[in-house]
């Protein structure tokens, strides 16, 4: 029978190369493509490629090329019917068949369609025009350049029913526009309206980037502050990614994506030259997202805000994952500072502050650890116990057993290293004791997390000083930003020397570093604000170990609780130590040097640091 061609785009339209083949043949991702062994001949090098933008596949060795229902007529024998019948039903399309109503649904969609990209042409025409001045402005406030408008399809929704009277003037049906929900039916036999008015329009465009839908936002206050199409037949929101059609070939050269929550996201990280970003349609992440997703790249990454409903987003993702983990495949979550979403944070720290959290995304294993950690107490072997059997099952639920074995390996040796004493050999051949037993779960997380402890000595400038005044700084380094962090206020006091400093453990100094730039961009940070920024900027397991008593043992000033004014003080008085032990190392170093080779430039030093010394003394 002859099938309406409609009716067989339909079908490719749901249905990827890539999906049909890969029951069949392994295939690997390259670039825009995929690659795998051919069907059609008996290779040991893959020559066969499969291209879903262009929707066929061709074999380099048997010269073989053809689209979906090729692809099933060859390689099982099919007739054409019988292929697109096949495909049809995987597609969830009924067959056309003698039934001529199933050529109309097709008809009928190619007839929203068109009615969906004439009401987007309108919207865009409508921002260029004097009655959307308000919305371009309000677009180019929130830092949008006319390319971006432009490659986004931004528009402007007029009030009143400008929309549905054009539209009826260019020939579209009532019931056309009505099914496409671009406009309302109207209660009490009233005419039916414009769904969307007064809004700023951003069209959500289908996997060959055709618009299918719209979100329209308001401008300044209003509810909802998005509206959004409803379900149409030509729009699932479960089933499609805002962004996705232009992020695609990004997407397939960096080999990565980014998972944000909004359309402003979205548009705000592509003015950044973030051209790889895409979200879920205002519900959270679906299952036919998460494969979308994993369909593209092995490792996601999940961006979310660093607040609560950020926190309870990443959640739903990981638990949505997790059960669904396959080996090689996973997410990545990049948290944000707590109340900035992407676009927030692009546009107040720039694209290079946006670059650090991607580079510090954490594992989902980390996510899944951490929400354990913060659901369970750890401080009795009865909770102990139970925090263990708790992780233990949070595990069974990945399906893979490859995956869940290693998740399991990961999180043994985690809560081992969590309850058990370590005693590992120091530098010096003698033994320190780890972690004791029965606190914070600190040093446990650490993936990745390094214990500064460990790493005394370790590259650090003065590695030729003494190992005692080593020590002592360290220790002076740690209370130094253990104030500073427990007590923000007193950057201004402190900003300057603090920010001169390079400690000598390469963590912490990256934790100086960010916590000083936290607070140069928000001065009014609270501690704890403060210190869940840093945690999402990975720094969680250092401030565990930083913010503790080995560090209060030795200023009691560093405390949270301790008062504003002992801060202060303690703080200047642990500077004028640690200038002076430093200056104590380098002046034994120079004398060290004189015995060898006493030059009269290296006595001129020795007497500048003495006297450097002497005046410290008298301070
Ligand atoms: P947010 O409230 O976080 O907004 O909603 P946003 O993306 O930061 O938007 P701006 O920056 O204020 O413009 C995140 C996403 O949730 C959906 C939208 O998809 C939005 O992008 N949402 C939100 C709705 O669908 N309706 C709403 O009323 C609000
Ligand atoms: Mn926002």
């Amino acid at each position: 029978m002859n099938f309406p061609p409609e009716f067989l785009d339909e079908i490719r339209n749901r249905i990827s190369v890539s999906n049909v083949v890969s029951k069949r043949v392994k295939l690997i991702k390259r670039g825009r493509e995929y690659v795998g062994l051919s069907p059609f001949s008996n290779e040991k090098s893959p020559s066969f490629t499969v291209n879903d933008d262009k929707g066929f596949y061709h074999c380099f060795s048997t010269n073989e090329h053809g689209d979906i229902f090729t692809f099933l007529m060859k390689t099982q024998n099919l007739s054409f019917p019988e292929a697109v019948e096949r495909l049809a039903e995987d597609a969830g399309m009924e067959m056309p068949r003698s039934d001529p109503r199933e050529v109309a649904v097709v008809e009928r969609a190619v007839k929203l369609r068109e009615a969906v990209e004439a009401g987007c042409m309108f919207f865009q025409a409508a921002l260029q025009k004097p009655e959307g001045k308000r919305a371009l402005d309000y677009l180019h406030g929130r830092g949008l350049g006319d390319d971006i408008i432009q490659k986004y399809r931004l528009g402007f929704a007029p009030s009143g029913n400008v929309l549905k009277a054009e539209l009826k003037r260019r020939g579209f049906a009532e019931d056309v526009l009505l099914e496409t929900r671009l406009i309302s039916e109207g209660k009490e036999g009233r005419d039916s309206f414009d769904f969307f008015r007064d809004r700023v329009m951003f069209p959500i465009l289908d996997l060959r980037g055709r618009p299918v839908a719209f979100g329209g936002r308001v401008m300044g206050e209003g509810e909802p502050k998005y509206l959004n199409s409803p379900e149409t037949p030509l729009f699932h929101k479960g089933g499609l990614l805002y962004g996705l059609s232009l992020a695609r070939p990004v997407i397939n050269d960096k080999n990565q994506v980014i998972v944000c929550e909004g359309y402003m996201d979205v548009i705000a990280l592509a003015q950044a030259g973030f051209n790889n970003a895409v979200a879920p349609l205002g519900t959270a992440l679906t299952e036919t997202q998460l494969e979308m997703l994993w369909k593209l790249v092995p490792e996601p990454i999940m961006c979310f805000d660093g607040d609560k409903a950020g926190q309870r987003a990443a959640a739903r993702s990981a638990g949505l994952a997790l059960p669904r983990l396959l080996p090689g495949k996973s997410l990545q979550f990049a948290l944000l500072p707590s109340g900035q979403d992407p676009d927030d944070l692009v546009r107040r720290s720039g694209p290079d502050a946006m670059m650090q959290i991607l580079g510090q995304a954490v594992p989902l294993s980390e996510i899944i650890w951490r929400q354990l950690l913060a659901d369970h107490q750890t401080d009795t072997p009865e909770r102990r116990a139970g925090f263990e059997r708790a992780a233990y099952e949070r595990i069974n639920v990945v399906a893979d057993q490859t995956v869940r074995d290693q998740y399991r390996n990961v999180f043994r040796d985690r809560l081992r290293e969590m309850f058990q004493p370590q005693f590992k050999p120091n530098r010096a051949g003698g033994y320190q004791a780890g972690r004791k037993p029965g606190w914070s779960p600190g040093r446990a997380g650490g993936l990745g997390g390094r214990n500064p402890f460990r790493d005394q000595g370790q590259g650090a400038i003065g590695t030729v000083r003494p190992r005692r005044a080593l020590e002592n700084d360290t220790i002076q380094e740690r209370i130094l930003l253990a104030t500073l962090i427990n007590h923000p206020n007193i950057l201004g006091h402190v900003e300057d020397r603090l920010g001169a400093m390079n400690l000598a453990d390469s963590r912490l100094d990256s934790l100086r570093q960010s916590a000083l730039m936290h607070l140069a961009h928000q001065p009014d940070l609270d501690s704890q604000t403060l210190k869940a920024h840093l945690a999402g900027l990975g720094f969680a397991h250092d401030l565990e170990s930083l913010l503790g008593e080995d560090t209060y043992v030795h200023a009691a000033f560093a405390r949270p609780t301790a008062e504003p004014v002992k801060a202060t003080e303690g703080w200047d008085n642990t500077f004028g130590w640690y200038q002076r032990s430093g200056l104590e190392a380098e002046l034994n170093q120079l004398k060290e040097s004189l015995a060898i080779n006493p030059t009269e430039e290296i006595i001129a030093q020795i007497n500048t640091i003495a006297e450097q010394l002497n005046q410290h003394t008298h301070e």
